[in-house]
């Protein structure tokens, strides 16, 4: 860092509002960027450190429609459960806010006016599907279709889950709206952009030439992004859900959400304090966003293009994204549920939230994506916090309390030995401190846990517990030693493990921890009195890791099975009169026969109990004819006929879907006389 800076403005990324935060989250973002604010705090920087719940966008409206509930009532249900999530993890934010906030429509109509004024949007008109049965323009996500490149007709108008493949609305084969069902037509609609091809010039030389500190994987994804050429980017959406445009002749167009979604950091800081613009707008404020690798191209270029273009405001000066954390060897999905949530993991492991964050830091993904498992859990907990820093403390503190009353006996004289390993702190308090000011998090855990193992090692080359009988004064010099070897870790562990330190510098009779302290020697006097020490940690049984696996078991069984994938959202209510006007019954296939010079239509001859007839099907690429004759099916009787292929059909069988998207027939389960009313 050459500049030398005055304060610092730490941001997290602002997670969206529409379902709870699980492990992933707090490897990538927060649980890094609270071990940082934590470290400048412990040196006494003046430091704010922002986040806050993002609140509109696709997302957060999917979720509503899927749960029959406002927009609001979603934001406001997992804003208050992410939150409480975040404190209990001590994530120490000095202000949580969030985008639906009076302050940040305020704030994010402001800086989109600003640019407006100084006319530096391209208004465009471009076409766009439309649901003309709902009356709205259709968001890439709220469009289903058949994905050309497999087959999935499931795909997203902007991506096919199936095989991954990045896709535009119009890629779609038999594009749906997911509002209605209907088929979407093209309409025209105008909107604004903001035009980073005028940027890119400046941004190239910002990021490639002046930021080459940045991490590799931050500063790869941005070259690959301008060496590929900026677009001009649209920054509103017509949705019914977001801030309104605050241009005349907008109605029904909102900012899109990662318009206002980054300004919600300036937003949540005015609301923190009346100072804000000093964060803000000062050369020596020093601002820092931790995010995820998805967030990469808006806070290094998109947001900085937009903070460039207003004035007056700082840039990032580092972004230090993760990548992300697999679970068990799959890629944690909200949407399948294969996640460990904050808030059931602290029903599991109530009091064990720093487990958690050591083992995230210990896993971090920082360089490429990493996998969190149970077992590697289990083993960090066991092998790591028990037996090593556990131990050290535990064994210190209880040979105080035995030999000397809990009093910290007198330093005594110091051999070699003693010297070498008081002086080893302070080497490695400076390793912890280089790497964290790098962003390299695992390795700076891995030199403060160092820490104790130069305890751990020191007990057990001097064994006091053997020695008290024959030379008590030496026991004295090596528990005054190992004392202080605990002190330091209560000051250089506390951004990583915040709760077991709280506790240890409670034994210890610390008050404030300070990190200039960390590397001295003399943190506690010969005197001073200790508290009846308990244990910092517990080792955590087999069963207990079995009960978290099986849980993922059955979530995996589930998923393989064939409820969870591609789910699609239930339809809008229908009454009762409007279903019962469908005259379903049982029948029995007689005949079955392909229709010729077709790949995927049967042409069956049905027993309805009613009469015999002819129904042409959509399943020959599923059933050979000879498989379908004597089975029993269900037929929607009462479907108007219609003419396929020169055929006239009678009706329609129903068919339901299986996990790899092939159809089979619903069958009635022990069979019944044909004509029976399903119902
Ligand atoms: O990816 C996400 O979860 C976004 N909600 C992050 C937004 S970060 C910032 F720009 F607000
Ligand atoms: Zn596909």
């Amino acid at each position: 860092m050459a500049k030398n800076y005055k304060r610092y403005l730490i941001t997290a990324a602002l997670p969206y509002a529409n379902g709870p935060v699980h492990i992933g989250h707090l490897a990538g973002v927060y649980v890094p960027a609270d071990i940082y604010v934590r470290y400048l705090r412990l040196k006494g920087e003046d430091v704010l450190f922002i986040c806050g719940s993002d609140e509109h966008g696709v997302p957060i409206t999917i979720k509503a429609r899927q749960e029959k509930v406002s927009p609001q009532d979603i934001v406001n249900k997992y804003h208050n459960i992410i939150k409480k999530s975040f404190e209990d993890f001590g994530i120490s934010f000095s202000i949580y806010s969030r985008t639906t906030s009076k302050i940040h429509y305020q704030t994010a109509s402001d800086f989109f006016r600003t640019l407006y004024d100084k006319g530096e949007f391209i208004e465009k008109t471009t076409s766009q599907y439309y649901d003309e049965e709902v009356g709205q323009f259709l968001a890439d996500r709220y469009i289903i279709g058949t994905c050309p490149q497999c087959g999935n007709d499931s795909a997203y108008g902007d991506q096919c889950e199936r095989c991954g493949t990045s896709l535009n609305p119009t890629d779609l084969i038999n594009p749906r709206s997911m509002l209605s069902g209907s088929k979407p037509v093209m309409k025209d609609t105008f909107h604004w952009f903001l035009p980073l091809d005028k940027y890119e010039k400046d941004l190239r030389k910002w990021i490639l030439e002046d930021h080459k500190d940045w991490k590799p994987n931050v500063y790869g994804q941005c070259k690959s992004w301008l060496d590929a050429g900026l677009q001009p980017r649209a920054v509103s959406r017509d949705l019914d859900w977001g801030i309104p445009v605050p241009v005349d002749g907008a109605e029904g167009k909102v900012l899109y959400v990662w318009f206002d979604a980054p300004i919600g950091y300036i937003s949540a800081t005015r609301e923190l304090t009346e100072d804000w613009e000093k964060y803000w707008k000062s050369d020596d404020s020093r601002l820092i966003h931790f995010i995820g690798k998805d967030n990469i191209v808006f806070h290094c270029i998109i947001f900085p293009a937009m903070l460039k273009t207003h004035g007056g405001y700082v840039l990032p000066d580092n972004v230090p994204a993760n990548e992300f954390l697999n679970l068990e060897g799959d890629k944690i999905s909200t949407s399948r549920n294969w996640a460990v949530w904050l808030h059931e993991y602290l029903e599991e492991f109530k009091d064990k939230q720093d487990v958690l964050r050591y083992v995230l830091c210990a896993t971090m993904p920082e360089a490429r994506d990493n996998d969190f498992t149970w077992k590697d859990f289990q083993a960090r907990n066991n092998n790591e916090l028990v037996a090593i820093l556990g131990n050290f403390v535990n064994r210190t503190l209880v040979l105080t309390q035995k030999y000397f009353e809990g009093r910290v006996p007198e330093q005594g004289s110091l051999e070699e030995y003693d010297r070498q390993t008081l002086t080893e702190i302070g080497n490695l308090k400076q390793v912890v401190e280089e790497n964290l000011e790098q962003f390299r998090f695992r390795e700076a855990l891995k030199a403060g846990m160092d820490v104790a193992r130069l305890g751990n090692k020191y007990l057990a080359d001097t064994e006091p517990w053997k020695l008290i009988k024959t030379d008590a004064e030496r026991v004295k010099t090596i528990l005054h030693v190992s004392l202080q070897i605990s002190a330091n870790l209560a000051i250089i562990m506390e951004p990583f493990l915040p709760f077991t330190t709280a506790k240890l510098a409670d034994y210890l009779s610390i008050e404030k921890l300070c990190w200039e302290d960390a590397g001295h020697t003399n943190l506690l006097k010969a005197g001073d009195v200790l508290k009846k020490p308990g244990l910092l940690f517990e080792k955590i049984e087999d069963e207990v890791i079995e009960k978290q696996l099986k849980k993922l078991q059955k979530i995996r069984e589930q998923k393989n099975g064939k409820s969870m994938p591609d789910v699609k959202p239930q339809k809008e209510n229908v009454s009762y009169d409007n279903f019962s006007t469908m005259d379903i019954r049982t029948a029995t296939v007689l005949e079955a026969a392909r229709v010729p010079k077709t790949d995927k239509l049967m042409q069956l001859r049905l027993n309805t109990g009613i009469d015999e007839r002819t129904v042409i099907s959509g399943i020959a690429e599923y059933f050979k004819p000879e498989d379908l004759v004597g089975k029993q099916v269900c037929l929607l009787a009462n479907l108007e006929p219609r003419m396929i292929k020169g055929i006239p059909s009678h009706g329609m069988i129903l068919l339901a879907e299986d996990a790899d998207g092939r159809l089979v027939l619903v069958t009635p389960e022990n069979g019944v006389a044909n004509g029976s009313e399903v119902k």
